[in-house]
């Protein structure tokens, strides 16, 4: 394809580390795409004849069809995807196919196509987080009074309910389908499209055309940039590296909360894995591996803002492994999602054992504390120091929970403290308690389950 000013063959190890075709036909579909809105627009400014025109869409519509049905033979000779499907194409219909690549170059053309590819990937992702969401939603529902301890530095902090719990996750995974979405249209702003090698062209293209028909808001103001540019598919992958690492949290929550020493949940045989050696064992593999693959797309994108952040203008063929970079983050991210969908909509959660940790470690104390505020006036730090001084009591008598105490023990710290304070100290009366708005109260969580379910319609 470009090989009129050599004399001898590329070296193999030369072809090997260039070619890309392994990774980059997954851009076939975008690439046909960009070449059938470029081919309509040569012919529309009398670059092309229609006639030649007319022979280009038919021939890419018979290659969309020969890569779907898997007749296409990609051939690491022709490097990428554009040569691959240019040269097929000449194959097919003879001249005509050598027209296309008039006023372009494959590095508008790659920079176009990954554009399209990245913008449908994470649209997809979004959809993902909400089918993701929705399952959340269905599982907050029934458990929206069921108590379980609620932590900080993952020590027991106050009693909050499961619902409440699992709605976290569904407010997080909003805020990255919106910014995954929200990446998408930006990257929608310019095309690429028309920049041709990095300097423009001298063929009277029209880029408006060829933008609006590929779904672009305006073509790209610079060549230079649109042709050395990746900041959207930075974007992507800082925003799904985000998402994942909220997938991650939520796994390893998982992976605590199906421990023995947890037991607060149980995940179904599907989601569960055996040991070769320990019989007795059922790991949450899928969980764990979340935690990974959050890991490596992080790393992901870690790797092409390295990649990126030393190139000058304009394009370099460093870009070209931003591609496998990208694929492997998306690919991930969507196995994982499919996962956590999964363990979610089967996990059984083990009520007793969670109301009973809530208990332990006197979470009620806050309770306490507030009923002394509020009943009795003390000041907050004064029914803090009192509270504790209850707290250490109980400690000593061995006492699991603040309202197993004895009433005299209570008021030989404080007399004025009745037994109506003492009957507030349950995990359900605090939950129900904290009924401030966004708060852990099962009536807010039902609020907040009918909110998003009225957003999700
Ligand atoms: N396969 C290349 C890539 O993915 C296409 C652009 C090649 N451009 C070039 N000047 N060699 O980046």
């Amino acid at each position: 394809m470009w090989g009129g000013r050599f004399a001898a063959q590329p070296a193999d190890a030369m072809q090997a580390i260039n070619a890309s075709i392994d990774v980059d036909k997954r851009l076939w579909r975008e690439d046909i795409e960009g070449s059938q809105a470029h081919a309509d627009m040569l012919a529309a400014q009398g670059i092309i004849t229609q006639e030649d025109n007319a022979a280009i869409q038919a021939g890419l519509d018979q290659i969309a069809a020969e890569i779907l049905e898997g007749s296409f033979v990609f051939s690491a000779e022709l490097e990428d995807i554009h040569l691959n499907i240019e040269a097929r194409l000449t194959e097919r219909i003879g001249e005509a196919g050598k027209r296309l690549h008039t006023g372009r170059s494959r590095n508008d053309q790659v920079a176009t196509d990954f554009k399209l590819w990245t913008m449908r990937a994470a649209r997809e992702a979004g959809d993902g987080l909400r089918a993701l969401q929705n399952a959340l939603l269905k599982q907050a529902e029934p458990h929206a009074d069921w108590v379980m301890p609620g932590f900080t530095h993952l020590q027991t902090a106050q009693p909050i309910t499961l619902g409440h719990h699992l709605l976290a996750y569904v407010s997080m995974f909003e805020r990255d389908r919106v910014r995954l979405i929200g990446g998408a249209l930006e990257a929608a702003w310019e095309c690429p499209l028309g920049a041709a090698a990095l300097a423009g062209t001298s063929y009277p293209i029209d880029r408006e055309r060829t933008a609006a028909a590929l779904g672009f808001h305006e073509p790209a103001h610079n060549s230079l940039d649109a042709v050395g540019s990746r900041d959207f598919a930075l974007a992507a992958l800082a925003n799904l590296a985000i998402a994942a690492t909220h997938l991650s949290r939520l796994a390893e929550e998982i992976v605590l909360w199906t421990s023995p020493q947890f037991g607060f949940a149980r995940l179904s045989d599907a989601w569960s894995t055996g040991s070769s050696i320990m019989p007795q064992k059922r790991n949450p593999d899928a969980a764990e591996l979340i935690r990974a693959k959050a890991a490596r797309i992080g790393a992901d994108f870690s790797a092409l803002n390295a990649i990126v952040q030393k190139l000058p203008l304009a394009y370099a063929k460093d870009l070209q492994e931003d591609k496998a970079l990208t694929f492997n983050a998306f690919d991930s991210f969507a196995l994982s999602i499919t996962a956590m969908i999964g363990m979610v909509e089967t996990i059984r959660f083990e009520r007793e054992a969670m109301r009973a940790a809530a208990a332990r470690g006197y979470s009620t104390a806050t309770d306490l504390a507030d009923w002394l505020v509020r009943e009795l006036r003390v000041p907050f730090r004064e029914a803090h120091e009192i509270t504790g001084k209850i707290v250490r009591r109980a400690e000593d008598a061995g006492v699991a929970e603040l309202g197993q105490l004895p009433l005299d023990a209570f008021q030989a710290v404080d007399p004025r403290i009745t037994e109506a304070a003492r009957a507030l100290l349950t995990v359900e009366k605090s939950v129900e308690s904290r009924d401030s708005y966004g708060g852990t109260a099962p009536q807010r969580v039902r609020e907040q389950v009918e909110r998003w379910k009225e957003m999700f319609r």
